[in-house]
């Protein structure tokens, strides 16, 4: 008869000791980098670590408050197999289980205004504080206190108008961690920007394989050689040190090149933008996975919304200032926006692709990484850290 129990320790101990050797080999020392093995990346076990010591123990962005600026505003998101709602009510913005409390339905999806939402199942509905208001027929059910019920909150904070939420009840708070970087935000106005767009697409593959390719420019020569290349070559990025929570690569635009290969899309620069920060696009991470583009008249943030080792869903949003989004014809520049954007990520989707396809080798290794990729390094020491 098989040994259930012996199969399950044995998986188990392939995510443990896929974390051990991590915790054993990975360099200490920039110039001596390597990739995570390549199994980190395909581990189902490991994934289930990955969940537990990192992803339920630090801060994921959700969303942005532009998503809900009215009072009864909504949006759902799931992440790490957890459907949440975030809303504003008269006392603010909050975010929460959409789990209904009776038999586990998410009560609402999509995003919207309401007073009330009414779970699809049997129709108990809940206020957008998340507080029962109704549950038919359920007077026969003993000592049923439906003012008792209320849908679990979710700790989260508001940082620059980035909502973020974490399972953890220990880590810092993240406006601590992100103090140093908090005038950069404010630079680029981030609490005052518009979703001008949310941007979705599947990615069949780890979300680390994600968040790298997203974080270095080494494969613009020749992943993006006819849409990025020119303007942006990879061989001008730079990566300098990461900080306790974060990490950025700087795109250069090329030298003698003109300013509308970065304003592309014919917005309006941020106020403040200095004649250098009209000249480059930089790419910052906020560990483990908030990805976020710095244009000079766009930014664009990104959750990674991992559904296990080999399928990860990419949720971005595209913001812009309100004087932006009002100019004439924003909805065919947006749609410009939107078209080029998705040829780029086509281009990264197709590459990821393969690397999955190798990554399962027996005979792949960890690879060597140069000084353009530090912030694949920074992100396996971020993961080093967590593993501990
Ligand atoms: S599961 Fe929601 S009302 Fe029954
Ligand atoms: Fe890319």
């Amino acid at each position: 008869m098989l040994d259930v129990s012996r199969k399950i320790d044995c998986v188990v101990d392939e995510g443990q000791a896929i974390a051990e050797s991590i915790i054993a080999q990975q360099s200490t020392h920039a110039g001596q980098a390597t990739t995570l093995p390549p199994q980190a990346y395909h581990s189902e076990s490991f994934f289930q670590l990955e969940k537990e010591k990192i992803f339920r123990q630090d801060w994921l962005f959700i969303g942005h408050i532009s998503q809900i600026p009215q009072v009864g505003d909504y949006f759902s998101i799931d992440i790490i197999d957890e459907p949440l709602l975030c809303t504003r009510s008269e006392e603010g913005i909050r975010v929460m289980s959409r789990v209904c409390l009776h038999r586990w339905v998410p009560i609402v999806e999509g995003s919207g205004n309401a007073k009330v939402l009414v779970c699809p199942f049997h129709n108990w509905s809940y206020n957008i504080q998340g507080q029962l208001v109704g549950a038919p027929q359920m007077n026969q059910a003993e000592d049923f206190d439906r003012k008792s019920c209320q849908l679990p909150q979710i700790r989260s904070e508001i940082v620059a108008g980035m909502i973020f939420i974490t399972f953890s009840a220990e880590v810092e708070p993240l406006a601590t961690r992100l103090a140093p970087v908090l005038p950069l935000f404010e630079k680029y106005h981030f609490a005052e920007l518009q979703t001008a767009y949310p941007l979705d697409y599947d990615c069949p593959f780890n979300w680390k394989m994600a968040v790298e390719t997203f974080m270095e420019c080494y494969h613009h020569s020749a992943v993006h050689r006819t849409t990025l290349e020119d303007s942006f070559p990879g061989r001008l990025s730079y990566i300098g040190e990461d900080g306790p929570g974060w990490t950025f690569c700087h795109q250069p635009l090329r030298k003698n090149g003109d300013i509308s290969e970065v304003l592309t899309a014919g917005l309006l620069p941020f106020a403040g933008m200095s004649e250098e920060d009209l000249r480059r696009i930089d790419l910052m991470l906020i560990y483990p996975f908030c990805l976020i583009g710095l244009n000079p008249d766009r930014i664009s943030i990104s959750t990674l919304l991992p559904l296990n080792s080999a399928m990860t869903q990419w949720h971005r949003l595209v913001l812009v200032s309100r004087e932006s989004m009002q100019q004439e014809g924003f909805a065919d520049t947006a749609e410009m926006m939107k078209n080029s954007s998705t040829a780029i990520i086509a281009e990264d989707l197709e590459i990821n692709s393969l690397q999955r396809r190798g990554s399962r080798s027996q005979l792949a290794r960890p690879g060597r990484l140069g000084h353009l990729e530090k912030t694949v390094w920074h992100l396996a020491n971020y993961i080093k850290s967590k593993l501990r």
